[in-house]
């Protein structure tokens, strides 16, 4: 039997920040200020992740690149990485992601890339609850409400057990 199947995604787009929560508009400020830390004298591509721990707490981390450019990592993953070493029993509630040439901002929200939404996932699924995304540009601002969202069909620790 041949079954058509079909993934529909859902987020929400807002015009500006003024809508948002106090605490989602300082994760964005945070977020930005931390692209003064990016590293990225080969792309000029400054990118900066804040993110909000279930205490409330906030962590942030920029994009870092390398002369063997492959070596370099995104500001997400710096994050996340940073996050999950650092406060392995925290919850991560939100990441705010924002980007753009030296230090303008693009005006549609930058994406995390392949690698990083796969491990977002990772940290969804160690943690057992979602990480809603805040993609943060100067004229639209999405909202995703779930990491796992951006990468269906994912490879997970569940393709790793024996059938
Ligand atoms: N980059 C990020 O840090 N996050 C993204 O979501 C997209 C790309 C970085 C990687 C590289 O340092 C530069 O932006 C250009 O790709």
């Amino acid at each position: 039997m041949n079954i058509n199947k079909e993934i529909i995604i859902s987020y929400q787009e807002f015009d500006s920040t003024e809508t948002l929560s106090t605490t989602e508009q300082l994760l964005i400020q945070k977020a930005n200020e931390i692209r003064n830390n990016s590293y990225s004298p080969y792309s000029n591509f400054k990118v900066g992740a804040a993110i909000l721990f279930d205490d409330g707490s906030i962590t942030t981390g920029s994009n870092q690149e390398n002369a063997a450019f492959p070596s370099g990592l995104c500001a997400e993953r710096v994050a996340l990485f940073y996050a999950n070493s650092q406060f392995p029993t925290k919850k991560i509630i939100q990441i705010a992601i924002i980007g753009g040439y030296k230090n303008e901002t693009t005006d549609t929200p930058i994406t995390p890339c392949g690698s990083c939404r796969q491990v977002l996932i990772e940290s969804e699924s160690r943690q057992s609850s979602p990480i809603e995304l805040l993609l943060v540009g100067e004229k639209k601002i999405w909202k995703i409400s779930t990491a796992k969202a951006l990468l269906p069909l994912s490879f997970s620790s569940n393709n790793l057990t024996s059938n």
